[in-house]
């Protein structure tokens, strides 16, 4: 049993090094996920002989209410900045004079635009992960970034110090982070703004099996306990390798600094095409020995220094903008620009976020804009250059330019919103493919293309319609033969045995993403039971908050959607889940509990449940009505003057558990 668990655990290690840090996996997906399923249940009956390096870790699960705080064992410092072939003269002026003649080359990396990141490692084992923090105390989030891949959990090969701090940067590559955002349109949430932003949202998650759902990685620089370090950070890259850790590879090595101004220039336009955001580039003194004599500033190393490259901006003159209609029919105006070309790539396209935008921004027709490229893939309008005479201001439209409809803008909305759900055509196919989603009803072949084609035949006004599709309607369509045609009625036909949690999720209810889905399913059993549910008892779900309850009330009760849902069940798709945990005692029967802070015998849906499973019912607000207020550490104020304004009595955790055992 435990040789079996040894040996699952380098292996499993072992494939995601090669997926991760490779980008060269040697089994599939599911090929992983059977020996890992393998090895949780391996480790749930024997804990004892679970590994400190267990992949089991990488899928969380962990819940951190407050993060401790840590000093860190050496400063965090920052870096100072230069912005000129100037200031980098005047930088290696000082280096010269304050290393003391003895010779001296550079070490040059990306300056990672990330969260950074101190790792603790034991004995090999990672023991302890830091935010930076103010420097000199950070947050121990150490669950949290256990689950991100490209960090070992042990260190490989067999130069293992007693202990090392390794920091370095959490990031987000780009791709992972269009696709992460991608996946929040998908769930009905708003795309996030940089790769940056993203990695530190995630890393602040207090359920680390969230982080691990979020695509992080990281890049190691530096080894703070100099005692461990090679005697060059140059060498200090292939020790990173060694140990397990990913590596850019785009560092150089240069003897002075005619040599470091090559390497600025060449990153100036190339820097675009990287696959992760830089924010510049660090210049350090390569030989680690010297830097303690060259010495500190109080916040700055002397022997390192950033550089940061000016924003690459241009003008050039705006076409026109179009709005374009979302799944949700958000509305998103998009500059069309005289093409110009700006850090190496024609740019035709700007982003302008929303309408208080133009008007921020006072955008006129035929205005010259300065356009900003950052990291983002579409570079935005910085301002207006200059105004041609006689000029009118840009107006954001009215109506919908797909379907016509008149615009609404919610209250508290930046945006305008087109609310002919059914009747417009990309928000119909924008809910077709979500529908047809792999998260969703796993649809293989109900792709974009696909989709557009179905809907523009008026094939598909809903989703119900794509059961009703036959196989001669589909050979009409262009693209479609015989085998295709078959293979997407063959895809659908499996699609009627997908879950009711995923089935719910495709239905695409405004902010019913995949988990309020599966929430929902978990708590109601079927879609039966949801549309027999009041608004508030919606809003006892863990998590489904007053905006969601409202949300699946408006969907469920529109007479259109009735009648969608009757035929889809009609279709055979499941339209209910596992039943509902039905009481297994009935010692609080009768009784109902707003449960407010944390617990030190339990998780807030441990309680939940144990209350549920006593047939006690779980409220989510305070009211006269309630039975009891369990109070753990640090529940709401707001939550306890209530009861106590309510008269309703307030238990503490220990008060709670000597009610259940005097039954
Ligand atoms: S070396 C200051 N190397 O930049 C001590 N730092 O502004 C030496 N950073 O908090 C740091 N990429 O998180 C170093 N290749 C790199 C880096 C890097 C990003 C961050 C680091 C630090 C910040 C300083």
């Amino acid at each position: 049993m435990k040789e079996r668990i040894l040996q699952l655990t380098a292996e499993l290690n072992q494939h995601n090094y090669n997926y991760y840090n490779l980008d060269n996996p040697t089994i599939s997906d599911y090929e992983f996920d059977t020996l890992l399923k393998e090895l949780e249940a391996l480790e749930a009956k024997h804990p004892e002989y679970k590994q400190a390096d267990s992949p089991t870790m990488r899928v969380g699960g962990e819940i951190t209410k407050i993060f401790p705080t840590f000093t860190h064992l050496r400063q965090m410092l920052s870096l100072g900045n230069s912005y000129s072939r100037e200031d980098l003269l005047h930088f290696d002026e000082q280096v010269v004079k304050l290393s003391g003649g003895n010779p001296f080359s550079y070490f040059l990396e990306h300056k990672f635009d990330g969260v950074s990141m101190s790792l603790h490692y034991e004995k090999g084992i990672l023991v302890r992960a830091v935010t930076r923090g103010d420097g000199v105390q950070g947050d121990e989030i150490t669950a949290n970034v256990k689950t991100i891949r490209t960090i070992p959990l042990k260190l490989q090969g067999t130069d293992i110090p007693d202990f090392i701090e390794i920091r370095g940067e959490v990031m987000m590559l780009r791709k992972a982070f269009d696709d992460w955002n991608d996946e929040r349109e998908v769930n009905g949430e708003d795309r996030l703004m940089n790769p940056r932003n993203a990695t530190s949202g995630a890393l602040k998650q207090q359920d680390s099996a969230e982080v691990a759902r979020r695509p992080l990685t990281f890049f190691a620089y530096q080894i703070a306990n100099e005692e461990q370090s090679a005697p060059t950070d140059f060498e200090n890259v292939a020790k990173f390798q060694a140990w397990g850790f990913k590596v850019s590879g785009h560092h150089a090595h240069c003897a002075n600094m005619e040599a470091v101004l090559d390497v600025i220039d060449v990153w100036e336009s190339k820097r675009f095409d990287l696959d992760y955001d830089i924010d510049g580039i660090v210049i350090k003194v390569n030989e680690v020995g010297m830097r303690n004599e060259i010495g500190y500033t109080s916040k700055t190393p002397r022997w390192a220094i950033a550089f940061k490259y000016p924003a690459a901006t241009i003008t050039t003159k705006l076409l026109s903008v179009d709005f374009q209609v979302g799944r949700t029919g958000k509305i998103t105006p998009v500059a069309n620009l005289e093409p110009v070309l700006l850090a190496g790539t024609i740019v035709k396209r700007a982003s302008i976020h929303n309408a208080d935008e133009i008007l921020r921004l006072d955008l006129h027709n035929d205005d010259v804009v300065n356009i900003e490229k950052g990291g983002e893939i579409i570079p935005k309008i910085t301002g207006i250059a200059k105004r041609a005479e006689g000029a009118t201001p840009i107006q954001f439209i009215t109506h919908c330019p797909d379907c016509g409809t008149e615009l609404v803008r919610p209250e508290k909305e930046v945006n305008y919103f087109c609310f002919n759900e059914n009747g417009c055509p990309t928000q119909l196919k924008g809910k077709i493919e979500h529908f047809a989603h792999r998260k969703a009803l796993n649809i293989d072949g109900l792709g974009t293309e696909i989709v557009s084609k179905l809907v523009e035949a008026g094939l598909v006004k809903n989703y119900a319609d794509l059961y009703d599709l036959k196989h001669a309607d589909l050979l009409k369509l262009d693209k479609f033969g015989d085998q295709s045609a078959k293979n997407l009625l063959a895809a659908l036909e499996t699609s009627k045995k997908i879950p009711f949690e995923k089935v719910l999720f495709a239905l695409g209810i405004r902010h019913v993403g995949s988990s309020g889905a599966k929430k929902l399913a978990k708590h109601f059993g079927s879609l039966a039971a949801m549309q027999a549910a009041t608004e508030e008892a919606l809003t006892n779900v863990t998590d489904v908050g007053e905006t969601t309850a409202k949300a699946v009330m408006l969907f469920l009760q529109e007479p259109a959607n009735q009648v969608i849902l009757k035929r889809l069940e009609a279709a055979g798709l499941q339209m209910v889940g596992e039943a509902p945990k039905t009481p297994v005692g009935n010692l609080l029967a009768g009784k109902s509990f707003v449960i407010s802070g944390t617990f030190v015998n339990y998780s807030r849906d441990g309680l939940k449940e144990y209350i549920e499973s006593q047939g006690g019912e779980v409220k989510s607000g305070v009211t006269k009505k309630v039975t009891y207020l369990i109070a753990g550490s640090e529940a709401g104020p707001s939550k306890i003057e209530k009861a106590e304004k309510e008269k309703v009595t307030i238990l503490s955790e220990e008060a709670f558990q000597k009610m259940i055992a005097e039954g």
